[in-house]
């Protein structure tokens, strides 16, 4: 990573570069500032990359200008730098394009998740892998895959890179976590869906240049542990230096069975008068720890730590009437993690999907009750913004654990990039440089399943493949 990253204000300050507006990161920004993230959405249709282009250049110009920006590290400080005029020399968005005339499953390439349904039992959760040849249709060679990457000078804070099949379009957007969250990147392509849908652009909605809305929770002291509903929150990233090599899989995941269970849990709480509930995304978790964890020995006491970001956005946490979402979107992490009180590895033998579920339900409603904790912890990060590492504690394992349903990514219309209907028929949360072990993303949702990526290390999936406690495809 580079250096300076906390040094005291460096004794020559540089200026503001000129023909630039310049706004610093905030703490939360930072939090994520080594992981580089791609959203790929696959489209069944081909779409007009020119078009595609255009609008989205037209997008950021007008009204997302700072996802047009570059970083920078000035004096110390991380900062967008945004310039006052896009062009050929500044252009909005690092975007590249490959068409190919014929259809995708025409030469043999591997069949993607959503055309194997005959070759699986879709009524019981499945393993796919993430086939390595859709890296070339989701990034471009140009595009960083480190956050040194995106400090290199004119270097744009999102890359696009479009590949058109006839019966397909890959959209791959690669930014640095320091630019977006999965809520902004929803935000920002619904917008471009939008305008390519023939919406003036006057009447979308952006983002000012300078909207700072977790200004509010800076320069007031701030406690000395960070926790949220009690449980303190550790840094989730490491260095690049000490990750076990990674591979990332697809699980799908039968809404039925998510359904029935959360359904029999639900009727079982209530029996016992309980008035609380657990929901498929939680019943979805469980599943995927219990799975994951099958194959350790009974007397494996790892403490296995999860952590779920939440989003801030809607929540009663800024002041004024106004959530951040009824009036501003906001791009930028406005996230915040929850952290379910550690279970030890053989935990996930002894304990029932029901217990496990409800465990992870619990953490997640008292984190999202607590405005309290999560105003001390956003004013906490504030006081002291820093690129958060890995908790070493040896013999701990921690894994992070994000949900895209709230982003619909599945429903962008992008019909107003050709001639007839187009869906979104996949979402892959693929990590070019993953430097979070355990990372997982429930990724998609279809009417049948729930779709999520998970990456592991390879030892990991062996030993879940050989427990023969799920089907790999
Ligand atoms: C967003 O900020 C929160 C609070 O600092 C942090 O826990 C989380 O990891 C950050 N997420 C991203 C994507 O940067
Ligand atoms: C479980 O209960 C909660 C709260 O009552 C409800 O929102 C949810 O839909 C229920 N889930 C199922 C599958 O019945």
């Amino acid at each position: 990573m580079p250096d300076g990253f906390l040094s005291p204000v460096s004794a020559h300050q540089t200026r503001s570069p000129e023909g630039m507006r310049t706004i610093p990161c905030t703490a939360l920004d930072l939090t994520a500032a080594l992981v580089v993230f791609t959203t790929g959405l696959v489209i069944d249709t081909r779409l007009d990359t020119s078009k595609l282009q255009g609008s989205l250049f037209e997008l950021v110009e007008h009204k997302f200008p700072r996802a047009g920006a570059r970083l920078a590290l000035r004096n110390g400080a991380y900062e967008f730098v945004i310039p006052h005029i896009f062009d050929a020399n500044n252009p909005p968005v690092a975007f590249t394009s490959e068409d190919f005339p014929e259809p995708y499953r025409s030469s043999g390439r591997p069949e993607l998740p959503i055309h194997l349904s005959d070759a699986f039992d879709s009524a019981t959760p499945s393993i796919h892998p993430l086939p390595p040849a859709l890296d070339e249709y989701l990034w471009s060679r140009e595009c960083p895959t480190s956050l040194d990457g995106f400090l290199v000078p004119n270097t744009p804070v999102i890359h696009v890179r479009v590949t058109t099949f006839q019966d397909l379009t890959f959209i791959g957007l690669t930014a640095s976590h320091i630019t977006l969250d999965a809520v902004g990147v929803r935000t920002l392509l619904h917008a471009w869906t939008l305008l390519l849908s023939g919406e003036p652009i006057d009447s979308i909605q952006g983002m000012e240049w300078d909207a700072q809305p977790f200004k509010v929770f800076m320069g007031s002291a701030a406690a000395t542990t960070q926790t949220l509903g009690g449980v303190p929150e550790p840094g989730l990233v490491v260095e690049h230096s000490c990750v076990p090599k990674v591979t990332t899989f697809i699980v799908r995941v039968p809404k039925a069975f998510l359904d029935d269970s959360s359904r029999e849990i639900n009727q079982s709480l209530q029996l016992r008068g309980s008035g609380e509930w657990v929901g498929s995304s939680d019943v979805l978790l469980a599943w995927w720890f219990k799975t994951t964890y099958s194959y350790r020995t009974i007397d494996d006491e790892t403490s296995i730590h999860i952590h779920i970001p939440t989003d801030l956005r809607g929540m009663c946490i800024f002041p004024g009437p106004s959530a951040l979402e009824d009036h501003d979107p906001y791009i930028h992490n406005a996230t915040s993690l929850i952290s379910v009180p550690p279970i030890p590895a053989n935990g996930f033998h002894t304990e029932s999907l029901a217990e496990l579920a409800l465990r992870i339900r619990r953490s997640v409603t008292a984190s999202q009750e607590d405005l309290d904790g999560i105003t001390a912890q956003l004013r906490m990060a504030c006081a002291n913004p820093s690129i958060p590492r890995f908790p070493n504690a040896p013999g701990s394992e921690h894994s992070l654990q994000s949900n895209w349903r709230k982003a619909r990514f599945r429903e962008l219309d992008f019909s107003g990039a050709c001639k007839r209907t187009a869906h979104v028929v996949l979402v892959l949360g693929p990590i070019p440089s993953t430097p979070a072990p355990g990372l997982g993303i429930i990724c998609m949702e279809d009417d049948h399943a729930l779709w999520m990526c998970q990456t592991r290390t390879r030892t990991h999936w062996d030993n879940i493949r050989r427990s023969g406690i799920v089907a790999f495809i």
